[in-house]
């Protein structure tokens, strides 16, 4: 019997999802892909790469390459993508919108991804919506007006603030704690000076006086269904996100309730398909814990991984169900009462005991 004629062996018809960016996160996309009967084509940077070592069809080229994503989407000897996403938000907006006006199914859309993309339009946008958020101004572009600028938000929040690159900026590289003893303004010269002659514009926050970190993950579909994982706390160590805590230890009803209804409000205000990460300073006051959004991330993220064995629907399931407007599946953790641990790496300070919340150390981009 010739294998390929024995029932079940023949080319069988696949959702093809495109994916642009071929690091760990489009990698961990290929086992939820495979289970649900998904064609995964990644537009990996180079051979060799994260995706590229377990995902079959992985056409090479940049994110910012607009024949290279157009291929992705429609190559010359394969089918059509039945829709477009992505594993970071670094993507031409102007090309998204342009593949949408040709037809082709983009989540999460630009109108979405650019909150994503830009902190001073994630800033203006979620406090229109009335998410609250760390007291904030955008610093203007030129050196003199920008260093004024931020003299007077650091007298305005009592001498320290954070600067932050409104683009571009991961694992902390974009982020700066100034002070006014130390010198305020001088302490981010170079960076005016990148603003002045093109780079992303700079913006500035108060230096939140969080307790910890917390994230809560969202997916929602086209068609509108919304569906939330249990909140974790993150921890960050030189910027970068080293531990992650499942469900946040400690965390009363109403605070993760809280941090559920924000996630869900961002989800739906900014027209968000796929998962959402919204990153959480929790800050205590006299009236109890109180909640301000970081940032947020279209993708799944880094503060999710735990949901691949401690969730029912793991957030790559949930994301590639999500962009194909697939019936959601429950994000609801697996055992009730007390968790596991699911790997300890080097990072972890604190081993999980079998009684302890699931702790995932992890070194993947934010
Ligand atoms: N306003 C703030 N007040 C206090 N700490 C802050 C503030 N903003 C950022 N931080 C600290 O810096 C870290 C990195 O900031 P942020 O998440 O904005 O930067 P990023 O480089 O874009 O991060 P990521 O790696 O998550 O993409 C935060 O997780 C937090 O620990
Ligand atoms: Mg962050």
């Amino acid at each position: 019997m010739v294998v390929g004629d024995r029932i079940g062996c023949g080319p069988v018809a696949e959702p093809v999802i495109a994916v642009v960016g071929g690091g760990q996160l489009a990698r961990m996309m290929a086992p939820a892909a495979g289970e649900l009967g998904v064609h995964l084509r990644v537009l990996v940077e180079a051979r060799g790469g994260s995706a590229d070592q377990v995902v079959v069809d992985t056409p090479v080229g940049a994110a910012s390459d607009e024949a290279a994503v157009r291929a992705l989407v429609r190559p010359a000897d394969g089918p059509a993508a039945d829709v477009l996403t992505f594993e970071h938000e670094h993507v031409p907006n102007d090309l998204l919108a342009d593949l949408i006006d040709s037809g082709v199914p983009v989540h999460p859309g630009p109108d979405a991804l650019r909150h994503a993309q830009d902190k001073i339009v994630m800033r203006e946008r979620l406090t229109a919506l009335g998410v609250p958020c760390p007291r904030w101004a955008p610093l203007p572009r030129d050196p003199a007006e920008g260093a004024e600028a931020l003299g007077t938000f650091l007298a305005a929040v009592g001498g320290s603030a954070v600067v932050k690159t409104s683009r571009g900026g991961y694992d902390g590289k974009g982020v700066r704690v100034v002070t006014a003893p130390d010198g305020g303004p001088d302490l981010v010269e170079d960076w005016f000076a990148g603003v002045a002659a093109g780079g992303p514009q700079l913006l500035v926050e108060e230096k939140v006086p969080f307790v910890r970190e917390l994230a809560v993950l969202v997916a929602r579909r086209a068609s509108g269904e919304v569906r939330t994982w249990p909140v974790v706390e993150s921890v960050q160590r030189d910027g970068v996100c080293s531990e992650v805590v499942a469900p946040a230890p400690g965390l009363d009803d109403a605070t993760a309730h809280r941090a559920r209804e924000i996630a869900v409000t961002i989800a739906e205000g900014l027209g968000v398909t796929g998962v959402l990460a919204v990153e959480l300073f929790e800050v205590a006051s006299d009236d109890g814990p109180r909640l301000l959004v970081n940032e947020l991330a279209m993708r799944p993220h880094n503060s999710g991984h735990w949901t691949i064995d401690g969730s029912v629907t793991s957030q790559f399931e949930q994301h590639l169900r999500a962009v194909l407007d697939l019936l959601s599946a429950t994000p609801a953790r697996r055992r009730a009462g007390p968790s596991w641990p699911m790997c300890s790496g080097p990072l972890s300070t604190t081993p999980p005991t079998p009684s302890a919340p699931s702790s995932v150390s992890s070194r993947t981009p934010a």
